[in-house]
């Protein structure tokens, strides 16, 4: 069940040398605010997903030092190691050497971090960009089409930002944003579908009632010929802005709770308990689509949680490994890591 075994840094962020072993299935870091305990689960991150969920390699080399350096060991005796020379990363695993972390050597992970508690209430994008990381981890398919959406949208702005544009010098842009766009959407729709399957029942037993929620696509659910026309359709409207205003960027989720729209109907415990099962079920749908066991980081979420939630969240990831870090020791638990 365990997939890290071991984690050790150089000049990671606040830490010059950092190491850790994760032999339990739960492995607590305590620390005060800003001692690096975030910092430890970004390391986690970058050596399972390639990419680190807060900042680039500029910012994670330690101030005034000239490399940083992270070795994750899992539990099958890989060794994932990671150099940053201050220009250039690199990924080095059993002695292959590559700029991006291989396909095959990610690892599906659930994320926790205390700004998802507000996700129902959080802007568009905040919540566009949650989702998105989600099915890219769920499918690798879906971030390619959508890094080829943004790149045609981005010169179809440029264009539009022009003085003079004529339908011709959109049409190659359109047809490609109509392209990868409605890939994306049939792929949201897919997975809020899964989703959606689980939520209500999995909501269910955090609550303990018979409250329903989902989660329900704010967009046009179109096809490539219609996401065109609509393009098409939008000519005038877009020249004069200067911009895109129809596709997938401007696209968003909407949290239901009791068949009414949750942020503003639900309560501050409902919104939370929605959030924690969006959780369970994120670390389910990727080990079935991935098939491989998610790991589980919850950074400093406990103090957000009253007693039940904490219990439900141990709880239901107790067949994962989890790395949890947190300012207090939440009640029962071993420390793995004081800071
Ligand atoms: N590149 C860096 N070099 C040195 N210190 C950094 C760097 N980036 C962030 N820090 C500092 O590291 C500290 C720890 O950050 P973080 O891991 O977020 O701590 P925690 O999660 O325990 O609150 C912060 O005080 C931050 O200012
Ligand atoms: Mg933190």
């Amino acid at each position: 069940m365990n997939i890290v075994k071991k984690v050790s840094l150089k000049n990671f962020r606040c830490h010059e040398e950092f190491d850790l072993d994760c032999n339990r299935p739960t492995t607590l870091i305590i620390g005060e605010n800003g001692s690096g305990k975030t910092s430890v689960l970004e390391a986690i991150y970058l050596a399972l997903r390639g990419k680190s969920f807060k900042g680039v390699d500029k910012e994670i080399l330690k101030r005034e030092a000239d490399f940083y350096r992270a070795e994750i060991e899992l539990m099958d005796a890989q060794k994932i190691i990671i150099r940053f020379d201050g220009r250039k990363k690199e990924f080095e695993i059993d002695g292959k050497k590559s700029l991006r972390l291989p396909k095959k050597n990610r690892y599906p992970v659930v994320l926790f971090e205390p700004d998802d508690i507000y996700l129902v209430g959080s802007s568009p994008s905040r919540r566009r960009d949650y989702f998105d990381e989600l099915f890219k981890q769920i499918n690798e398919n879906y971030g390619a089409a959508l890094s080829k959406y943004n790149k045609a949208l981005r010169q179809r702005n440029d264009l539009l930002k022009n003085e003079i544009v004529s339908r011709d010098d959109l049409f190659s842009w359109n047809v490609m944003c109509a392209n990868y766009g409605a890939e994306v959407i049939r792929r949201r729709v897919h997975n809020l579908k899964k989703i959606n399957e689980k939520m209500t029942d999995i909501y269910r037993n955090i609550a303990k009632n018979g409250d329903e929620c989902s989660i329900k696509y704010i967009g046009a659910e179109v096809d490539e010929n219609d996401y065109l026309k609509n393009l098409e359709n939008n000519f005038e409207r877009d020249c004069v802005l200067g911009y895109t205003t129809f596709g997938i960027h401007r696209d968003d989720y909407e949290f239901i709770f009791n068949k009414k729209k949750a942020d503003g109907s639900a309560s501050r415990g409902e919104n939370r308990s929605m959030i924690l099962s969006l959780k369970f079920i994120e670390a389910q749908i990727l080990e079935q689509e991935v098939g491989k066991k998610p790991v589980v980081l919850l950074d400093d979420i406990f103090s957000e949680l009253d007693e039940m939630r904490q219990r439900h969240l141990i709880d239901n990831f107790k067949n994962y490994q989890m790395i949890i870090t947190s300012t207090a020791v939440p009640s029962e638990m071993r420390v793995d890591k004081k800071l």
